[in-house]
């Protein structure tokens, strides 16, 4: 199957860049096509602009937003990987969730209500965090982590299927701990696309 990455990390030396090598190595192992769309190393643009509002009122898309959504079209699966900043997404994720999922091209909103227009595709979204699963409870923060990104964005443009894996206290694991994150991630990978 076609599986779309979007890689939210500005470190090579990333725990979050680990994660990505070991997906896309999983993925390919299994007979997967993969594109990684690494928003960093492609210097993307993030702010959503007049220039941005002006074409699109003009009925003519910017060359990149209209390349993200060509691959967006081409995937039947999308895996996302950031570290949770500030209990949100890095801001150019942020920044490729404004630009790139148009009205008229990811959702419908119209007199009858809201329709997505990304359906029948399946999503993972991973997600790094420095504090503990316990402290984000005790403040109902997951949720305020997990929502925007897995029902705000995927679930209102129409993907029913998302999974979200998070892994917390991630800059204090050890090693063994981190090798038993690469674990769930390949589990989770294999859950999301059998081979
Ligand atoms: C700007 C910034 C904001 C952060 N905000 C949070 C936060 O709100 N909650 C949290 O648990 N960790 C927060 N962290 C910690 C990172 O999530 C954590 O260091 C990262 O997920 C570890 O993975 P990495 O090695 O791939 O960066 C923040 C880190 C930075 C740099």
């Amino acid at each position: 199957m076609n599986a779309l990455i979007v890689y939210a990390h500005p470190n090579p030396r990333s725990f979050n860049k680990a994660l990505l090598d070991t997906a896309q190595q999983t993925l390919e192992e299994a007979g997967h096509e993969v594109r990684v769309k690494d928003l960093y190393a492609m210097d993307f643009a993030p702010v959503l602009s007049a220039a941005d509002f002006e074409a699109l009122e003009r009925g003519e898309v910017p060359t990149d937003i209209a390349r993200e959504q060509q691959d967006l079209l081409w995937s039947q699966a999308l895996i996302f990987f950031y570290p949770v900043w500030w209990y949100g997404r890095p801001a150019i994720l942020k920044g490729w969730v404004d630009r790139v999922l148009q009205h008229g091209f990811a959702f419908h909103a119209g007199p009858d209500g809201v329709e997505g227009l990304l359906g029948g595709r399946k999503a993972l979204i991973v997600i790094t965090a420095g504090g503990s699963k316990a402290e984000h409870e005790a403040t109902d923060a997951v949720d305020l982590i997990h929502r925007p990104m897995s029902e705000g964005t995927l679930g209102f443009c129409g993907i029913a299927e998302v999974d979200v894996l998070t892994f917390w206290e991630v800059p204090s694991a050890t090693d063994e701990q981190r090798a038993a994150m690469h674990a769930d991630l390949r589990t989770r990978l294999a859950t999301l696309l059998p081979a």
